[in-house]
C-alpha cells in the first residue's frame, strides 16, 4: 500500500497549493487590491496576480485529480459514491470538476474574454462579482477538506 500512501502525499500537496492559493487570493490579495483608487487599476492588477496563480493552479488540479483517482481504484472506492455517508467523495469530484471546467475549458473559451468586456463596461460590479466568486469557492473548498479529512478518519455526517 506504500503506493496509496505516496498518491495521498501527492494528492494533498496539490490540494494545499491550490486550495491555499486561492484562500490567499480571498482573504488577502482581493482585500488589499480594494485599496486602489481606481476600479480600473484594481482589474489589471487582479488579472496579472490571477494569471500567474492559474497556471500553479492547473498543475495543482491535474496532480489531485490524478491522485485521487488512483486512490479510488486502488483501495475500491468505486461503490461508495453511492451512499450519503460518503458524501465527502462526491464533494471532492465535484468541486475537482467546477475547477477544471473553469481553467481549462471556461477561461480559455470564452471567460477570459467576457470578464474583461465586462471589467471595461463596470469595472466596480465586476470587482465585486469576482470577490464575490472567489468567497463561494473557497467556503466551498474548505468545507470539502474539512469533510474529507473528517470522512476518511470515520466521522460522517450521515450513517
Ligand atoms: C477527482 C477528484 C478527487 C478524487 C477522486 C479524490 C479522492 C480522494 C481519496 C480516494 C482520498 C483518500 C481517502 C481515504 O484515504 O480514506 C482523498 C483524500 C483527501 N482528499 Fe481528495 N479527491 C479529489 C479531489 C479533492 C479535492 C478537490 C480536495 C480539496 C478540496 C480534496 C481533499 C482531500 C483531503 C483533505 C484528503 C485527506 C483525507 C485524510 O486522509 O485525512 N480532494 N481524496
Amino acid at each position: 500500500m506504500a503506493d496509496v500512501t505516496l498518491a495521498l502525499a501527492i494528492h494533498l500537496l496539490a490540494v494545499v497549493v491550490w486550495i491555499g492559493g486561492v484562500a490567499m487570493v480571498t482573504t488577502v490579495l482581493l482585500p488589499a487590491v480594494q485599496s486602489f483608487k481606481s476600479a480600473a487599476e484594481r482589474i489589471a492588477f487582479f488579472e496579472s496576480i490571477e494569471r500567474r496563480f492559474a497556471r500553479q493552479a492547473r498543475v495543482a488540479t491535474v496532480l489531485a485529480g490524478a491522485s485521487g483517482f488512483y486512490m479510488v481504484q486502488r483501495l475500491h472506492f468505486w461503490p461508495l459514491f453511492a451512499g450519503a455517508r460518503y458524501w465527502w467523495l462526491g464533494a471532492m469530484v465535484l468541486l475537482w470538476l467546477l475547477f477544471t471546467l473553469m481553467l481549462f475549458v471556461a477561461e480559455p473559451l470564452f471567460l477570459d474574454r467576457w470578464f474583461r468586456q465586462r471589467a471595461q463596461r463596470d469595472p466596480e460590479g465586476t470587482f465585486r462579482l469576482v470577490q464575490r466568486l472567489h468567497r463561494v469557492l473557497l467556503a466551498l473548498s474548505l468545507a470539502t477538506v474539512a469533510g474529507a479529512v473528517a470522512g476518511s478518519h470515520g466521522l460522517s455526517l450521515f450513517n
